[in-house]
């Protein structure tokens, strides 16, 4: 006989949970196999490539240095060493854009400021950034990861599609969530972009976030442009400051 429709649907509802959990597990895995990806291919090319152009330029130095060159040659010499400094610098770039060093080493508040600066400077755009410290200091590196890729793709795509003057990010803690805003003032995401084929960009931001456990929306904001809000809860570890020393308490 049929199990009744209340315990067939409360199966179906708990065998649809459980595939959510699969499929958050898998999209958690597949990130951080990427970003392992990213680092190892970033720290290659940092101390493999940049190891080598440093040592090629060295050379180039010593024999710029050298008596009895025509001055042809002194010239070629020095566009060898312009161009060696161009492509160092490239690759400095490309390497930190991989797998930024501060993500690592500062943490996700530093990491964002990078971001801001980068992006304001090369856009031209006003990049305004909203968040307390405090609030990031957490200590889990996926989530980390996840919210600096995030962030990175939004103030992309504000700067490669907005054709706006104005990119704001907001990151706050609220209870046991992180809310986070990146809000453009240009002409605004149509519908049909939300799942364009062949875009990787907003597909990897809802992957993120559902690796994460959270919920993103994106859109056109009530004053034009577009805006991201996407809500992660916070890992479970919480915050540094939740096993700070209260203040006053010496060291
Ligand atoms: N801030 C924005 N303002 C206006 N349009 C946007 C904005 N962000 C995204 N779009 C539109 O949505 C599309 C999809 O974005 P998505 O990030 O997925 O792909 P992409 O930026 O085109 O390529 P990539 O795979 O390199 O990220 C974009 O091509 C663009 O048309
Ligand atoms: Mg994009």
């Amino acid at each position: 006989m049929p199990p009744p429709l209340t315990s067939r649907s409360q199966g179906r509802r708990h065998a649809d949970r459980q595939a959510e959990a699969r499929l958050r597990e898998l999209t958690a895995a597949t990130q951080r196999v990427r970003e392992q990806d990213r680092t190892r291919i970033s720290r290659e090319l940092h101390d493999d490539i940049g190891q080598l152009l440093a040592a090629v330029r060295m050379d180039v130095g010593l024999l710029l240095r050298a008596q009895g060159l025509a001055p042809s040659e002194h010239h070629l010499l020095k566009q060898v060493d312009s161009r060696l400094h161009d492509a160092i610098v490239s690759l400095r770039r490309i390497a930190a854009a991989l797998r930024p060093h501060v993500l690592d080493h500062g943490g996700l508040f530093p990491a964002i400021q990078a971001l801001q600066h980068d992006f304001c400077k090369r856009s031209g755009m006003q990049c305004s950034l909203f968040a307390d410290e405090a609030d990031l200091q957490l200590d889990d590196d996926d989530f980390n990861t996840g919210v600096y890729r995030i962030v990175q793709e939004g103030l992309h795509n504000a700067i490669a599609h907005s054709g706006g003057t104005a990119v704001t990010m907001s990151l706050y803690r609220l209870d046991h969530q992180l809310l986070i805003t990146i809000a453009d003032d240009g002409k605004g995401i149509e519908e049909a972009d939300l799942h364009k084929p062949g875009s990787l960009g907003l597909l990897g931001m809802r992957e993120r976030v559902l690796a994460l456990g959270g919920d993103i929306s994106i859109g056109k904001d009530e004053g034009g442009g577009t805006r991201i809000d996407v809500t992660l809860p916070l890992p479970p570890a919480g915050p540094a400051e939740d096993n700070a020393l209260p203040p006053g308490s010496g060291i």
